[in-house]
């Protein structure tokens, strides 16, 4: 694919970005797709000067990540109502100068669940109680699941399942069979404490689905003790593809081609 002068332009912001997925999926994207369009990674700390740069230059679209996915709030002329809700944003859509802010995590974690299970009337165990699990309980809700949030310092998961018409559960409540989904939120598993797990194994029963959000590494200790279980595992690189095939489809208006932004995940996440 040729760039011209005419060539739209998206990017990602944060601080770091060094480490991002965003520009070799979302180029894989535009590529497979036949769209016309270049993707790049901006490392900024000023989230003011990034959403002014974005006006000024004609940016498209933008991936937002951390530490920025509050903070760019201010600078949008726009937010949708469920980013609104979540209270963060992860993608902004440039309209003519007119930045929208809007939210993909949580549905992005639904859809890679869809791709296995239908969430509509399933309990949902969600562990941590955090950003990504406010945008992944929100999306839950929205799609008609009854999630419930487990989370080491109770009182953030009652807080946080008072704010999104959710229930919190005590870690000690947690047994296996009681949910039909359960998604990892928090860190622990994450590379370098990979021999860490969020749960005991008497948490996990035979025909439960296990999210983990975690795709550094993609095979956590939790999915591989819930595939010895018995269970139906899904990798992190579900809820990353889905976010950002998400964006793709809000820049673009055209579907996203999710095969292929899998693929080259899946290529520099082997390891
Ligand atoms: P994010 O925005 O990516 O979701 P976060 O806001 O830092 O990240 O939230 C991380 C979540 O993982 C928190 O709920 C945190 O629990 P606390 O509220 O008790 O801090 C949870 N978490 C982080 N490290 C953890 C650990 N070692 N064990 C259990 N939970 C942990």
């Amino acid at each position: 694919m040729e760039i011209s002068a005419k060539t739209p332009v998206y990017c990602v912001i944060g601080h770091p970005v060094g480490h991002s997925l965003s520009p070799l999926m979302q180029n894989r994207a535009f590529a497979a797709a036949g769209c016309d369009g270049i993707y790049a990674a901006f490392d900024t700390a000023d989230p003011k000067g990034a959403a002014a740069g974005i006006r000024a230059l004609g940016i498209r679209g933008a991936s937002v990540t951390i530490p920025h996915k509050v903070g760019i709030m201010d600078f949008l002329d726009e937010i949708d109502e469920s980013a609104r809700e979540i209270g963060a944003v992860n993608t902004i859509v440039n309209s003519g100068g007119k930045l929208r802010g809007c939210n993909t995590d949580g549905q992005g974690a639904v859809r890679a669940l869809g791709e296995n299970i239908s969430v509509s009337g399933k309990k949902v165990l969600i562990l941590g109680a955090g950003g990504a699990a406010r945008a992944i309980v929100h999306a839950l809700k929205a799609n008609g699941a009854d999630p419930y949030i487990a989370n080491r310092t109770h009182e953030k998961a009652r807080l946080l399942a008072q704010d999104l018409g959710a229930q919190a559960v005590s870690m000690d409540e947690i047994s296996g069979g009681s949910f039909d989904i359960m998604v990892n939120t928090t860190p622990v598993g994450m590379h370098p404490y990979t021999d860490a797990m969020p749960v005991p194994e008497s948490a996990l029963a035979p025909g439960m689905y296990v999210m983990d959000i975690i795709y550094n590494p993609l095979c956590t200790k939790l999915l591989t003790k819930a595939e010895a279980a018995g269970c139906h595992v899904i990798d992190g690189a579900g809820m990353f593809v889905y976010q950002g095939a998400l964006q793709f489809s809000l820049w673009t208006g055209r579907d996203a081609p999710v095969a292929q932004m899998r693929q080259v995940v899946y290529e520099h996440l082997q390891y």
